[in-house]
Protein backbone atom coordinates (compact mmCIF):
# COMPACT_ATOMS: atom_id res chain seq x y z
CA UNK A 1 0.00 0.00 0.00
CA UNK A 2 1.12 3.76 -0.56
CA UNK A 3 0.61 6.01 2.07
CA UNK A 4 -1.20 8.91 1.21
CA UNK A 5 -2.29 12.30 3.59
CA UNK A 6 -6.15 12.01 4.55
CA UNK A 7 -8.60 14.00 2.47
CA UNK A 8 -11.67 13.07 4.98
CA UNK A 9 -11.04 16.33 7.62
CA UNK A 10 -13.89 18.35 8.65
CA UNK A 11 -13.89 22.09 10.20
CA UNK A 12 -14.12 20.98 14.12
CA UNK A 13 -16.45 24.27 13.99
CA UNK A 14 -19.15 23.48 11.84
CA UNK A 15 -18.43 19.52 10.32
CA UNK A 16 -18.22 21.12 6.61
CA UNK A 17 -14.99 19.41 4.57
CA UNK A 18 -11.75 20.81 5.17
CA UNK A 19 -9.78 21.86 1.35
CA UNK A 20 -5.95 22.58 1.68
CA UNK A 21 -5.02 25.68 0.35
CA UNK A 22 -1.19 26.41 0.08
CA UNK A 23 -0.40 26.15 4.06
CA UNK A 24 -3.54 25.94 5.21
CA UNK A 25 -6.82 24.16 5.75
CA UNK A 26 -10.09 25.87 5.27
CA UNK A 27 -14.38 25.10 4.95
CA UNK A 28 -16.59 26.91 3.12
CA UNK A 29 -17.15 29.46 6.11
CA UNK A 30 -13.86 30.64 6.18
CA UNK A 31 -12.85 28.54 9.39
CA UNK A 32 -9.07 28.20 8.77
CA UNK A 33 -6.35 26.27 10.38
CA UNK A 34 -2.49 26.73 9.84
CA UNK A 35 -0.34 23.26 9.14
CA UNK A 36 2.31 23.69 11.35
CA UNK A 37 6.17 23.88 10.38
CA UNK A 38 6.61 20.38 12.34
CA UNK A 39 4.08 18.52 10.35
CA UNK A 40 0.81 18.54 12.11
CA UNK A 41 -2.79 20.25 12.26
CA UNK A 42 -4.00 22.11 15.62
CA UNK A 43 -8.00 20.90 14.69
CA UNK A 44 -8.65 21.25 18.16
CA UNK A 45 -10.55 24.73 18.99
CA UNK A 46 -9.76 26.94 22.12
CA UNK A 47 -13.48 27.15 23.67
CA UNK A 48 -13.49 22.79 23.60
CA UNK A 49 -10.36 22.95 25.89
CA UNK A 50 -10.94 21.63 29.32
CA UNK A 51 -7.45 23.22 30.53
CA UNK A 52 -5.04 25.08 29.12
CA UNK A 53 -2.43 22.11 28.05
CA UNK A 54 -4.96 18.74 28.08
CA UNK A 55 -3.73 15.67 27.54
CA UNK A 56 -0.23 13.91 28.52
CA UNK A 57 2.50 16.59 29.14
CA UNK A 58 5.76 16.63 27.01
CA UNK A 59 7.96 14.73 30.26
CA UNK A 60 4.77 11.98 30.33
CA UNK A 61 5.55 11.94 26.53
CA UNK A 62 9.11 11.73 26.13
CA UNK A 63 9.19 9.29 29.12
CA UNK A 64 6.82 7.23 26.44
CA UNK A 65 8.90 7.33 23.75
CA UNK A 66 12.09 6.43 25.29
CA UNK A 67 10.55 3.29 26.55
CA UNK A 68 8.57 2.51 23.53
CA UNK A 69 11.81 2.78 21.19
CA UNK A 70 13.72 0.44 23.43
CA UNK A 71 11.31 -2.31 22.07
CA UNK A 72 9.61 -3.20 25.90
CA UNK A 73 6.34 -3.10 23.96
CA UNK A 74 7.46 -4.00 20.27
CA UNK A 75 5.20 -7.05 20.88
CA UNK A 76 2.28 -4.82 21.26
CA UNK A 77 2.95 -3.47 18.00
CA UNK A 78 3.30 -6.84 16.06
CA UNK A 79 0.11 -8.04 17.58
CA UNK A 80 -1.67 -4.98 16.62
CA UNK A 81 -0.46 -5.07 13.20
CA UNK A 82 -1.82 -8.70 13.07
CA UNK A 83 -5.10 -7.92 13.97
CA UNK A 84 -5.49 -5.01 11.66
CA UNK A 85 -4.43 -5.78 8.41
CA UNK A 86 -7.34 -8.80 8.23
CA UNK A 87 -9.75 -6.45 9.41
CA UNK A 88 -8.76 -3.63 6.51
CA UNK A 89 -11.22 -4.06 3.55
CA UNK A 90 -9.64 -4.63 -0.21
CA UNK A 91 -8.89 -1.25 -1.68
CA UNK A 92 -8.07 1.95 -0.14
CA UNK A 93 -8.43 2.85 3.90
CA UNK A 94 -8.54 5.22 6.17
CA UNK A 95 -6.80 4.36 10.12
CA UNK A 96 -7.48 6.51 12.81
CA UNK A 97 -5.53 5.97 15.96
CA UNK A 98 -7.47 8.20 18.49
CA UNK A 99 -5.06 9.02 21.01
CA UNK A 100 -2.26 7.91 19.25
CA UNK A 101 0.03 9.78 21.87
CA UNK A 102 3.79 10.08 20.21
CA UNK A 103 2.73 7.93 17.36
CA UNK A 104 4.75 4.73 18.17
CA UNK A 105 2.02 2.00 17.25
CA UNK A 106 0.58 4.06 14.16
CA UNK A 107 3.87 4.60 12.71
CA UNK A 108 5.02 0.69 12.81
CA UNK A 109 1.37 0.22 11.48
CA UNK A 110 2.48 2.65 8.40
CA UNK A 111 5.57 0.38 7.97
CA UNK A 112 4.14 -2.78 8.03
CA UNK A 113 1.30 -1.48 5.64
CA UNK A 114 3.64 -0.23 2.98
CA UNK A 115 4.26 -4.28 2.03
CA UNK A 116 0.65 -5.32 2.28
CA UNK A 117 -2.11 -4.86 -0.31
CA UNK A 118 -2.33 -2.70 -3.48
CA UNK A 119 -4.47 0.30 -2.51
CA UNK A 120 -3.58 3.83 -0.82
CA UNK A 121 -3.92 4.17 3.11
CA UNK A 122 -4.34 7.67 4.68
CA UNK A 123 -3.19 6.70 8.32
CA UNK A 124 -4.50 9.41 10.49
CA UNK A 125 -3.05 9.99 14.78
CA UNK A 126 -5.04 12.61 16.87
CA UNK A 127 -4.36 13.33 20.36
CA UNK A 128 -5.34 15.91 22.77
CA UNK A 129 -2.06 16.93 24.01
CA UNK A 130 0.10 19.04 21.83
CA UNK A 131 3.60 17.78 22.54
CA UNK A 132 2.41 14.40 22.01
CA UNK A 133 1.35 15.13 18.31
CA UNK A 134 4.42 16.73 18.05
CA UNK A 135 6.65 13.94 19.02
CA UNK A 136 4.55 11.58 16.64
CA UNK A 137 5.03 14.05 13.69
CA UNK A 138 8.66 13.72 13.78
CA UNK A 139 8.27 9.90 13.54
CA UNK A 140 6.61 9.82 9.88
CA UNK A 141 5.44 12.71 7.75
CA UNK A 142 3.40 10.33 5.59
CA UNK A 143 1.29 10.56 8.23
CA UNK A 144 -1.51 13.06 9.23
CA UNK A 145 -1.10 14.32 12.68
CA UNK A 146 -4.03 16.23 14.18
CA UNK A 147 -4.53 17.49 17.63
CA UNK A 148 -7.89 16.94 18.37
CA UNK A 149 -10.04 15.34 20.50
CA UNK A 150 -12.08 11.84 20.44
CA UNK A 151 -14.94 14.05 21.11
CA UNK A 152 -14.91 15.58 18.45
CA UNK A 153 -12.39 14.00 16.02
CA UNK A 154 -12.61 16.39 13.13
CA UNK A 155 -13.39 14.16 10.46
CA UNK A 156 -16.00 13.83 8.00
CA UNK A 157 -18.87 11.39 8.66
CA UNK A 158 -18.44 7.61 7.72
CA UNK A 159 -15.32 7.87 6.03
CA UNK A 160 -12.86 6.04 8.44
CA UNK A 161 -12.35 2.12 7.99
CA UNK A 162 -10.94 1.39 11.31
CA UNK A 163 -10.04 3.01 14.41
CA UNK A 164 -7.47 1.75 17.22
CA UNK A 165 -7.91 3.10 20.35
CA UNK A 166 -5.14 1.94 22.51
CA UNK A 167 -5.03 2.46 26.57
CA UNK A 168 -7.15 5.48 25.44
CA UNK A 169 -10.50 7.16 26.19
CA UNK A 170 -13.18 5.99 23.63
CA UNK A 171 -15.98 8.15 22.75
CA UNK A 172 -18.43 5.58 21.15
CA UNK A 173 -20.89 7.74 19.46
CA UNK A 174 -18.11 10.28 18.27
CA UNK A 175 -16.15 6.72 16.91
CA UNK A 176 -19.58 5.49 15.40
CA UNK A 177 -20.07 8.99 13.31
CA UNK A 178 -17.18 8.79 11.83
CA UNK A 179 -16.73 5.03 10.53
CA UNK A 180 -17.85 3.76 7.32
CA UNK A 181 -20.89 1.16 7.93
CA UNK A 182 -19.02 -2.41 9.13
CA UNK A 183 -16.01 -0.35 9.90
CA UNK A 184 -14.14 -1.38 13.16
CA UNK A 185 -12.61 -0.58 16.26
CA UNK A 186 -9.90 -2.07 17.81
CA UNK A 187 -9.58 -1.73 21.47
CA UNK A 188 -6.13 -2.27 23.60
CA UNK A 189 -6.58 -2.60 27.23
CA UNK A 190 -4.54 -3.49 30.27
CA UNK A 191 -5.25 -6.70 31.60
CA UNK A 192 -5.48 -7.83 34.95
CA UNK A 193 -1.40 -8.81 35.32
CA UNK A 194 -0.43 -6.28 33.38
CA UNK A 195 2.89 -4.51 35.02
CA UNK A 196 1.78 -6.88 38.22
CA UNK A 197 5.05 -7.21 39.33
CA UNK A 198 5.76 -2.86 39.79
CA UNK A 199 1.89 -2.74 40.99
CA UNK A 200 2.76 -4.78 43.93
CA UNK A 201 5.79 -2.86 44.73
CA UNK A 202 4.11 0.73 44.41
CA UNK A 203 0.92 -0.11 45.95
CA UNK A 204 -0.16 -1.46 49.49
CA UNK A 205 -2.81 -3.58 47.79
CA UNK A 206 -3.17 -4.58 44.26
CA UNK A 207 -6.27 -4.89 42.25
CA UNK A 208 -6.36 -6.69 39.55
CA UNK A 209 -9.05 -5.62 36.85
CA UNK A 210 -10.44 -6.73 34.18
CA UNK A 211 -9.91 -4.22 31.12
CA UNK A 212 -12.82 -1.86 31.04
CA UNK A 213 -16.94 -2.80 30.13
CA UNK A 214 -18.14 -2.79 26.68
CA UNK A 215 -21.94 -1.44 27.70
CA UNK A 216 -21.31 2.17 26.08
CA UNK A 217 -20.02 0.70 22.62
CA UNK A 218 -22.82 -1.45 22.71
CA UNK A 219 -25.02 1.03 22.75
CA UNK A 220 -24.03 3.27 20.32
CA UNK A 221 -24.42 0.39 18.16
CA UNK A 222 -20.94 -1.44 18.55
CA UNK A 223 -20.50 -5.72 18.71
CA UNK A 224 -17.71 -7.43 19.83
CA UNK A 225 -16.70 -9.22 17.19
CA UNK A 226 -12.77 -10.85 18.21
CA UNK A 227 -10.74 -10.74 21.39
CA UNK A 228 -7.44 -11.82 22.03
CA UNK A 229 -5.23 -11.47 25.49
CA UNK A 230 -0.95 -11.04 24.73
CA UNK A 231 0.76 -11.88 27.67
CA UNK A 232 4.97 -12.28 27.72
CA UNK A 233 7.45 -11.02 30.35
CA UNK A 234 9.73 -8.03 29.32
CA UNK A 235 13.54 -8.73 29.45
CA UNK A 236 15.13 -6.58 32.49
CA UNK A 237 13.99 -3.12 32.65
CA UNK A 238 17.15 -1.02 34.44
CA UNK A 239 16.39 2.20 36.53
CA UNK A 240 15.77 4.53 33.28
CA UNK A 241 13.38 2.81 31.73
CA UNK A 242 10.99 1.69 35.10
CA UNK A 243 11.65 5.66 35.99
CA UNK A 244 10.21 6.32 32.37
CA UNK A 245 7.21 3.54 32.68
CA UNK A 246 6.24 5.28 36.19
CA UNK A 247 6.25 8.54 34.70
CA UNK A 248 4.04 7.39 31.20
CA UNK A 249 1.44 5.70 33.30
CA UNK A 250 -0.86 7.03 35.56
CA UNK A 251 1.13 4.19 38.49
CA UNK A 252 3.47 7.33 39.64
CA UNK A 253 0.24 10.01 40.31
CA UNK A 254 -1.46 7.02 42.08
CA UNK A 255 1.22 5.59 44.06
CA UNK A 256 1.92 5.77 47.69
CA UNK A 257 4.78 7.74 48.73
CA UNK A 258 6.32 4.62 50.35
CA UNK A 259 5.32 2.74 47.01
CA UNK A 260 7.51 5.46 44.79
CA UNK A 261 10.66 5.22 47.44
CA UNK A 262 10.69 1.31 46.83
CA UNK A 263 10.11 1.56 43.27
CA UNK A 264 13.08 4.33 43.20
CA UNK A 265 15.35 1.86 45.23
CA UNK A 266 14.77 -0.82 41.96
CA UNK A 267 17.92 -2.10 39.91
CA UNK A 268 16.08 -3.69 37.75
CA UNK A 269 12.56 -5.46 36.88
CA UNK A 270 11.09 -8.08 34.43
CA UNK A 271 7.68 -7.17 34.34
CA UNK A 272 4.69 -9.36 33.11
CA UNK A 273 2.92 -7.87 30.05
CA UNK A 274 -0.68 -9.01 29.51
CA UNK A 275 -3.05 -6.79 27.60
CA UNK A 276 -6.09 -7.52 25.66
CA UNK A 277 -7.42 -6.93 22.20
CA UNK A 278 -10.85 -6.24 21.15
CA UNK A 279 -12.45 -5.61 17.64
CA UNK A 280 -15.73 -4.02 17.77
CA UNK A 281 -17.72 -4.00 14.35
CA UNK A 282 -20.33 -1.00 13.82
CA UNK A 283 -23.47 -2.95 13.13
CA UNK A 284 -26.05 0.11 13.68
C1 LIG B 1 -2.14 6.28 28.02
S1 LIG B 1 -1.82 7.38 26.70
C2 LIG B 1 -1.74 6.25 25.33
C3 LIG B 1 -1.04 6.81 24.14
C4 LIG B 1 -0.87 5.82 22.97
N1 LIG B 1 -2.15 5.34 22.50
C5 LIG B 1 -0.01 4.66 23.41
O1 LIG B 1 -0.56 3.58 23.71
O2 LIG B 1 1.21 4.82 23.46
C6 LIG B 1 -3.38 8.18 26.45
C7 LIG B 1 -3.32 9.27 25.40
O3 LIG B 1 -4.64 9.80 25.22
C8 LIG B 1 -4.54 11.20 25.08
N2 LIG B 1 -5.87 11.76 25.39
C9 LIG B 1 -6.45 11.97 26.60
N3 LIG B 1 -7.71 12.43 26.43
C10 LIG B 1 -7.92 12.50 25.09
C11 LIG B 1 -9.03 12.90 24.28
N4 LIG B 1 -10.17 13.33 24.84
N5 LIG B 1 -8.91 12.88 22.94
C12 LIG B 1 -7.75 12.46 22.37
N6 LIG B 1 -6.67 12.06 23.08
C13 LIG B 1 -6.75 12.08 24.42
C14 LIG B 1 -3.42 11.60 26.00
O4 LIG B 1 -2.87 12.86 25.68
C15 LIG B 1 -2.44 10.45 25.79
O5 LIG B 1 -1.53 10.72 24.73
Amino acid sequence: MQLNKATNLACPLDGLPLTLNERQLRCAHGHSFDLARQGYVNLLPVQNKKSREPGDSGEMVEARRRFLDAGFYAPISATLNALTLPQLPVGDVCIVDAGCGEGYYLDNLGRALLSHGDGQAALIGLDIAKPAVIAAARRNRDITWLVASNSNPALLPASVDMILCMFGFPVYPAFAHMLKPGGKVLLVDAGPDHLLQLREIIYPEVRKSPPPALDKAEQSGFALIAEKTLRYDTPDLDRGAIADLLVMTPHLYRATRAGKEAAAQLERISLTVEVVFRVLEKTA
